[in-house]
């Protein structure tokens, strides 16, 4: 059975307490539950962690034995060489997502440091963001 790690970055844990109209308002306990859900039924293992500390998301990069990442790397996305490295670095697939559409928001949000070692981005449709990165690696892992 294929293993997928999804991290969630930094203020993650804060979801439908704050700028729920950003976000929305599933918990991250909520989002990671339908995820867990949608993994059984694809037949995959899933791990989730979420992380406020960019050293602890690249560990568990390092770390990870899983064949696949899924990764909101929140603020993380827009400033962190270090994590894209760890990607890199680990040369495991990778999938980035984001609730909002980084797009449509303010400029320093429109750049990705994780993208170019990503096989792609989801970005915009909020809980639905994940779930179309786990049915997208369940694809890719067959
Ligand atoms: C986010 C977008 C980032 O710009 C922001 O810093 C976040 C969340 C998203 O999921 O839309 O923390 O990654």
């Amino acid at each position: 059975m294929h293993k997928i790690l999804v991290i969630h970055g930094p203020n993650l844990n804060l979801l439908g307490r704050r700028e729920i109209e950003v976000y929305g308002i599933l918990t991250l306990d909520e989002i990671n539950k339908r995820l867990e859900v949608e993994a059984k039924e694809l037949g995959l293992e899933l791990e989730t962690v979420q992380s406020n500390h960019e050293g602890e998301i690249i560990e568990l990069i390092q770390k990870t034995t899983s064949d696949f990442l899924i990764i909101n790397p929140g603020a993380y996305t827009h400033t962190s060489i270090a994590i894209a490295d760890a990607i890199a670095g680990k040369a495991i697939p990778a999938i980035e997502v984001h609730l909002s559409n980084i797009y449509k928001r303010e400029e320093f949000r429109h750049k990705s440091m994780i993208a170019p070692v990503a096989i792609g981005q989801i970005s915009g449709f909020g809980q639905t963001s994940y779930l179309l990165a786990l049915k997208a690696a369940s694809i890719l892992l067959k």
